[in-house]
C-alpha cells in the first residue's frame, strides 16, 4: 500500500463525522476553514453552524451589517477573519456574481484566504490538487519523514509543499487533505502520538529513531507584552457609554467601555489621578460603586488583564468632551453590540449586579 493508501483506509476507520464534510458549497467550507483557523474543532462547531443559519448564502453575508457578523464571532477571537470575510463575501458578489470562483488563482486573491484556505476549499470543494500544508500536517511529514527545520522554517516550509504535492491522491485530492489534517488532528498528536497502532509504524522516520518527542522542532516562544486595562463602567441613568474599538490593534470594530490603559499596574489612587481619568470627568466627584479584581485574557502575544470599574455620575453632569466620543447606551441594550470576550464574561459573571447595580430607577 502506497502512502495515500493507508492514510485514506486510515480515515475511512477513523474520522469524526463534521458537518463541513457532508458539503461541497465553497461558501460552507470557506467559512468552516476560516473557524478552524486557530480555533479547535468543538470550539468552532457551534459557531459553524450558527454562522451559517444566520447567513446561509454569499450574499446574505455580504449584505449583514457589519454589527452583525462581528457579534456572530464574538469569543472566537482573532477577529480580522470576520472583517475579512464580510469583505471578500462583498469582492465576490461586486466580482463574481455572488458566486464563489473555482479557479485556485482566483480563490488565492480572495483577502483573508492564503495558501492553506485556497488549497482547503478548491481540493474539498471542486476536487482540484492542491494539498493543504497547516500545523498538522507539518508535525505528520516532520515525524514520517524526518524534516526538522534547523535550516530554517522557509526551507522546511518548501519541503512540506513538495512533499504535499508528491504525496497527494491526484484523483480524490479533497479526501486525501481531510484525511491528512484528521490524522494529525487526532492520531499523530503533539504530546501523545498514538504511535504502537500506526498505520505508519513501519516508516515513520521519528518512531524508528525513537526521537518522536523532537519532531517538530520547537519553535522559540517570546515573552508575551502586559498590558492593563481599567474600563470604567460610567452609570448614567440606565444607560453607560460605549465606543467601537479603533485603529491598529487588537479587538478593532468590537465595543468598549471607557478605557485606560497602561504597561504597568496601577493603584486606586493613581487611576484617580491619572491624565485619562481628569479627561473623562474633569474635576466631577465620581462615586465608585465597584472595582472588580483582575480578569487575565491571554491572547497570542500579548497578556490582558482588566479591572472593571463600576462608577457612577451625579445627575445632571454636563459631559465631558471625551466621553461625548462614545454611545450612551441602555444596559438592557448592551447584549446587542458585539464585545471582546473579556467584557462579555465581566457581563455574563456580573449579570445580577451589574444591571440591577445599573438600571437605574
Ligand atoms: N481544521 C482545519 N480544517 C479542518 C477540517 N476541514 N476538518 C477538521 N479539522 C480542521
Amino acid at each position: 500500500m502506497n502512502f495515500s493508501e493507508k492514510l485514506i483506509g486510515w480515515f475511512e476507520k477513523n474520522k469524526r463525522d463534521l458537518p463541513w464534510r457532508k458539503t461541497k458549497n465553497p461558501y460552507f467550507i470557506w467559512v468552516s476553514e476560516i473557524i478552524l483557523q486557530q480555533t479547535r474543532v468543538e470550539q468552532g462547531l457551534p459557531y459553524y453552524k450558527r454562522f451559517i443559519k444566520k447567513f446561509p448564502t454569499i450574499k446574505d453575508l455580504a449584505t449583514a451589517r457589519e454589527d452583525d457578523v462581528m457579534k456572530q464571532w464574538q469569543g472566537l477571537g482573532y477577529y480580522s477573519r470576520a472583517r475579512n470575510m464580510h469583505c471578500t463575501a462583498k469582492e465576490i458578489c461586486k466580482s463574481y456574481k455572488g458566486k464563489f470562483p473555482e479557479k485556485f488563482e482566483e480563490i488565492l486573491s480572495l483577502k483573508g484566504i492564503g495558501k492553506y484556505t485556497a488549497s482547503a476549499i478548491s481540493s474539498f470543494a471542486f476536487n482540484l490538487p492542491f494539498p493543504v500544508v497547516d500545523g498538522n500536517v507539518q508535525r505528520v511529514f516532520a515525524r514520517i519523514f524526518g524534516i526538522s527545520d534547523s535550516s530554517g522554517f522557509a526551507v522546511a516550509e518548501k519541503k512540506f509543499y513538495s512533499l504535499g504535492h508528491k504525496l497527494l491522491d491526484k484523483t480524490n485530492p479533497g479526501t486525501f487533505n481531510q484525511a491528512i489534517m484528521e490524522f494529525g488532528a487526532i492520531h499523530c498528536t503533539p504530546l501523545l502520538p498514538k504511535c504502537n497502532h500506526c498505520v505508519f509504524s513501519g516508516d515513520c522516520f521519528a518512531l524508528k529513531t525513537n526521537r518522536v518527542k523532537e519532531f517538530p522542532s520547537k519553535k522559540i516562544k517570546v515573552k508575551p507584552r502586559t498590558r492593563f486595562f481599567y474600563y470604567l463602567i460610567i452609570k448614567a441613568g440606565d444607560s453607560t457609554f460605549i465606543k467601537k474599538r479603533k485603529g491598529n490593534d487588537i479587538w478593532i470594530d468590537l465595543y468598549e467601555f471607557p478605557l485606560i490603559e497602561s504597561a504597568k499596574a496601577l493603584s486606586k489612587n493613581e487611576i484617580l489621578h491619572s491624565a485619562q481619568w481628569k479627561n473623562f470627568f474633569g474635576n466631577i466627584s465620581v462615586k465608585i460603586i465597584s472595582i472588580s479584581k483582575y480578569q487575565k485574557h491571554i491572547l497570542s502575544h500579548q497578556l490582558i488583564n482588566g479591572q472593571f470599574w463600576e462608577v457612577e455620575m451625579p445627575s445632571g453632569t454636563k459631559i465631558k468632551q471625551a466621553l461625548k466620543t462614545f454611545q450612551l447606551v441602555k444596559f438592557t441594550n448592551l447584549n446587542k453590540f458585539p464585545v471582546s470576550r473579556m467584557i462579555e464574561k465581566y457581563m455574563v459573571e456580573n449579570g445580577e449586579g451589574f444591571t440591577k447595580n445599573n438600571r437605574g430607577k
